[in-house]
């Protein structure tokens, strides 16, 4: 829970996480629990997932010895450890913490209980080590990692790894060429969301916390004749039609930045074709037109049901 908490903190949506001894264990969890947040894990050393259900049982004083230097008398664990097999544990210790020290068996089973109990619990004290864990989680964001141009106006660059962000929802847009070419404007769109606006989607939360970025991709609209044939031949007298993203046209973004972007709600707003910016003018008209969404933080898009 830190180290989500450390991420979501440092607006940090996925990393490689690095973690050694008790750290691998913190970084082994994440990757198991929040798969979506991590990308890849280096993890150093042994006792790696617990299997928490039965970590309460003690097993045999020779194999607690492996571990119990790191907490096995500060758990109940160890209590219980003590209590089954007391004698054992003492015999261990004894033979192992003083090699030189030849007892008897009647020393060690009972003339002198209170000594054998002083000496444990001292050695129990002397060993409960605790090991610094370190996580270390290596920027990968991202929010944090863009290539090529920047949209002008907001500075906005594509933010790298987009298309494999998660489906918000899509739309299909029909009219006449918005750029006046003429003839049929059919487009196919998606919005999609990096993993902060889609936890804010799925969360109801509003605003979008900083480092959510929501991206619109749009294309042409195609068909096939091939796909259509087959409904046609499955399901007969029915006209089905098909279409599908075809040609791509552009993609638009918006960034959230409470600070950077005070002046437009908090968005940074940003254009590209074929991975160049659009023009001063068109990013002029992208928060003026997002004011009627302003009760839902200037997004117009609500989160599809799942099928
Ligand atoms: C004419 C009004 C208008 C303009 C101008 C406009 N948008 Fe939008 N935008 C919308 C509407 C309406 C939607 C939802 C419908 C859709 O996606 O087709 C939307 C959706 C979006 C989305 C998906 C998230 C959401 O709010 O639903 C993004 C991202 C986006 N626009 C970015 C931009 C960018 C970047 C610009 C400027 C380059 C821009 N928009 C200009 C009206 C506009």
């Amino acid at each position: 829970m830190d180290v989500i908490a450390l991420m979501d903190a440092l607006n940090i949506p996925t990393a490689v996480l690095a973690g050694y001894d008790w750290g691998s264990r913190a970084a082994c969890v994440v990757a198991a629990l929040w798969p979506e947040r991590c990308t890849g894990l280096v993890s150093v050393n042994d006792y790696l997932i617990q299997d928490i259900a039965h970590a309460g049982t003690p097993l045999p004083a020779k194999l607690e010895w492996g571990i119990w230097t790191q907490f096995y008398f500060a758990t109940e664990r160890g209590r219980a450890g003590l209590a089954a097999n007391r004698s054992n544990i003492a015999r261990l210790l004894w033979t192992n913490e003083n090699p030189t020290w030849h007892f008897d068996e009647a020393g060690l089973m009972g003339s002198n209980k209170e000594g054998i109990m002083r000496r444990i619990a001292l050695v129990a004290v002397a060993v409960i080590v605790t090991t610094f864990a370190s996580v270390a989680a290596y920027m990968q964001s991202a929010s944090g990692q863009s290539t090529g141009d920047a949209a002008p106006i907001y500075g906005v660059k594509i933010p790298d790894g987009y298309r494999d962000w998660r489906l918000i929802s899509v739309k299909r847009l029909t009219g006449k060429q918005l750029t006046g070419a003429g003839g049929e404007l059919k487009q196919l769109r998606a919005e999609l969301g990096n993993d902060l606006a889609i936890k804010a989607y799925r969360e109801g939360t509003l605003p979008f916390p900083d480092g959510s970025i929501i991206a619109a991709l749009h294309w042409n609209e195609g068909s096939s004749d091939a796909d259509n044939q087959a409904l046609a031949a499955g399901f007969p007298g029915l006209d089905l039609e098909s279409t599908f993203a075809g040609s791509a046209v552009n993609v638009q973004f918006m960034v959230k930045d409470s600070k950077k972007y005070a002046d437009s709600g908090g968005w940074g707003f940003a254009d590209f074709t074929n991975g160049k910016p659009g023009s001063e003018a068109l990013h002029e008209k992208c928060f003026p037109c997002h004011q009627p969404g302003k009760d839902r933080d200037y997004v117009f898009t609500r989160y599809a049901p799942t099928p």
